[in-house]
C-alpha cells in the first residue's frame, strides 16, 4: 500500500509532476484522443523510435552501459525508479532488450504516458507500476541494477530513497543515479535570489517571468508564491565569469522565452520550466555527501562521473597539475575519492553520476557474473 505523505514538500512535489510530467513525453497532447487509431499508434512508435535511436549511443556512454550493453541485458532485471513519462525508459530498453525492466513512478500522468509509450512502441520486456520510493513497501525487489536519473534529490529524505533503493537489490547488484552537485549549481541560487527580489519590485519583469510559466491566472492563487519557486538555470561557467551583472536579464528572460518557444503547440501542459526553473524541492550534492549517503545505505562507491563520456579524472588531474609547476605531486598516491573530490573542485559540475555497489560483491566483473550464473 502507498504512504500517503503529509510532507508538504512531498505534496507539492507530486503536484508538480501530476501537473507538468517530466521529462517531455513522446506522445503528443493531441494524440491522447486517438490512441486507439492505427495512424496515431504508428506515429508514437515511428517518433519513439527515432528518439530512442538518435540517443542510443550517448545515453549509453553517459550512463556507462557498455559492460551491460554486450549482453543486449540478457539475465538482468533492472529498476528504472523515478521514470516519468518513460522516456529514458524506453531509451533503457531500447539499449538492453533483453533485460526485465521494471519501471516505477509516484506520479499518475507520467505513469499513464509510460505505460502508454511503452505499449505502444512495442516494448514488452518493460513492466510500469506504481510505487513510492519513500515506502519501501511499495517497491518491487530483486534487482540486478537500478537507475533512478534526476529523482533521488527532489525526494524529501535522498538518504532514505537510496537505503530503500539499495534494498531492492540482489547481493552484488548495483545503482547507478545522477543527482544535482552543489557546485555548479551554487551560482544558481545567487542569481535565483537576485531575480526574484528584483522581480518582487519591478511589475513588468514579474509579468515576463510569469507569462514564461504559462501561468494560468486563475488557478494560481498569489503570484509570489510563484516567484518564491523560481529557480534560474544559467549556465554554470558563463555566470563563473560574471557574477550576476545587470545584464542578467538580457541573457534570462530570453532564454526562458526561448525554451517555452521550443514546446511544441499541442503540448501546452507540457512545460519543462517548472521542473528545471521552479522546482519545490531540490537537495544538492558534493561528492563527500553523496558518498556518506551511500555509506550509510550499505551501499559500496564505486564510480563517479560528471556526466558527458567516459573521463579520466586521475589523468585530468595529473595534467592539471603538472601544468601548475606541479608535477612532483604524486597523483597516484590519491585514492579514487580524493582524486573524484579534487576533479570536482576544479570542475564544478552541474551533474553527479554516481554508482554504488551492495557491499557483498563490490566489483563489477563479479556483479556480471553473478547476474549470467543467475540467468543460466
Ligand atoms: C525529474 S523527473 C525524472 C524522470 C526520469 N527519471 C528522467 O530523468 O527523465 C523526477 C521523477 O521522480 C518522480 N518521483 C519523485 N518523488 C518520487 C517518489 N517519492 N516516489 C516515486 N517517484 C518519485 C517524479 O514523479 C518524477 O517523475
Amino acid at each position: 500500500m502507498l504512504v500517503s505523505s503529509r510532507n508538504a514538500d512531498a505534496d507539492a512535489v507530486q503536484e508538480l509532476y501530476s501537473l507538468h510530467p517530466y521529462p517531455k513525453p513522446l506522445i503528443e497532447n493531441d494524440e491522447l484522443e486517438h490512441l486507439e487509431q492505427e495512424s496515431t499508434r504508428a506515429a508514437i512508435r515511428a517518433r519513439v523510435s527515432a528518439h530512442t535511436a538518435s540517443r542510443n549511443s550517448s545515453f549509453a556512454a553517459k550512463h556507462r552501459l557498455a559492460g551491460m550493453q554486450a549482453t543486449r541485458g540478457a539475465g538482468l532485471r533492472i529498476l528504472d525508479a523515478g521514470c516519468g513519462t518513460g522516456v529514458l525508459t524506453a531509451q533503457l530498453a531500447s539499449l538492453l532488450p533483453e533485460a526485465e525492466i521494471t519501471a516505477i513512478d509516484l506520479c499518475d500522468a507520467s505513469l499513464f504516458l509510460a505505460r502508454t509509450t511503452m505499449e505502444i512502441a512495442g516494448f514488452a520486456n518493460v513492466t510500469v507500476q506504481k510505487a513510492n520510493l519513500m515506502d519501501p513497501d511499495s517497491l518491487p525487489r530483486g534487482y540486478d541494477h537500478v537507475f533512478s536519473l534526476g529523482v533521488v534529490h527532489v525526494t524529501p529524505d535522498p538518504a532514505r530513497v537510496l537505503e530503500n533503493l539499495a534494498g531492492v537489490l540482489v547481493p552484488g547488484g548495483a545503482i547507478t543515479t545522477f543527482v544535482y552537485n552543489m557546485w555548479g549549481r551554487k551560482l544558481e541560487s545567487l542569481l535565483n535570489r537576485f531575480t526574484v527580489t528584483l522581480a518582487r519590485n519591478e511589475p513588468a519583469l514579474k509579468e515576463r517571468i510569469i507569462r514564461s510559466f504559462s501561468l494560468d491566472r486563475n488557478a494560481v492563487r498569489a503570484e509570489d508564491t510563484v516567484l518564491d519557486r523560481i529557480r534560474i538555470r544559467p549556465s554554470a561557467a558563463r555566470w563563473a565569469r560574471a557574477l550576476v551583472p545587470p545584464i542578467v536579464f538580457d541573457e534570462l528572460l530570453p532564454r526562458l522565452q526561448r525554451l517555452r518557444g521550443r514546446t511544441p503547440r499541442g503540448r501546452a501542459n507540457w512545460n519543462g520550466n517548472w521542473d528545471a526553473f521552479a522546482h519545490p524541492l531540490v537537495h544538492f550534492f558534493d561528492v563527500e555527501s553523496y558518498w556518506e549517503i551511500h555509506e550509510r545505505a550499505g551501499l559500496r562507491p564505486l564510480d563517479v562521473w560528471f556526466g558527458g563520456g567516459s573521463v579520466d579524472y586521475r589523468g585530468l588531474l595529473e595534467s592539471l597539475l603538472r601544468e601548475r609547476g606541479m608535477q612532483d605531486f604524486d597523483v597516484d598516491g590519491l585514492t579514487d575519492r580524493e582524486v573524484w573530490v579534487l576533479a570536482e573542485c576544479v570542475l564544478t559540475p552541474r551533474q553527479l553520476f554516481f554508482r554504488g555497489v551492495t557491499a557483498e560483491s563490490p566489483d563489477e566483473r563479479l556483479l556480471q557474473e553473478s547476474s549470467r550464473a543467475r540467468a543460466s
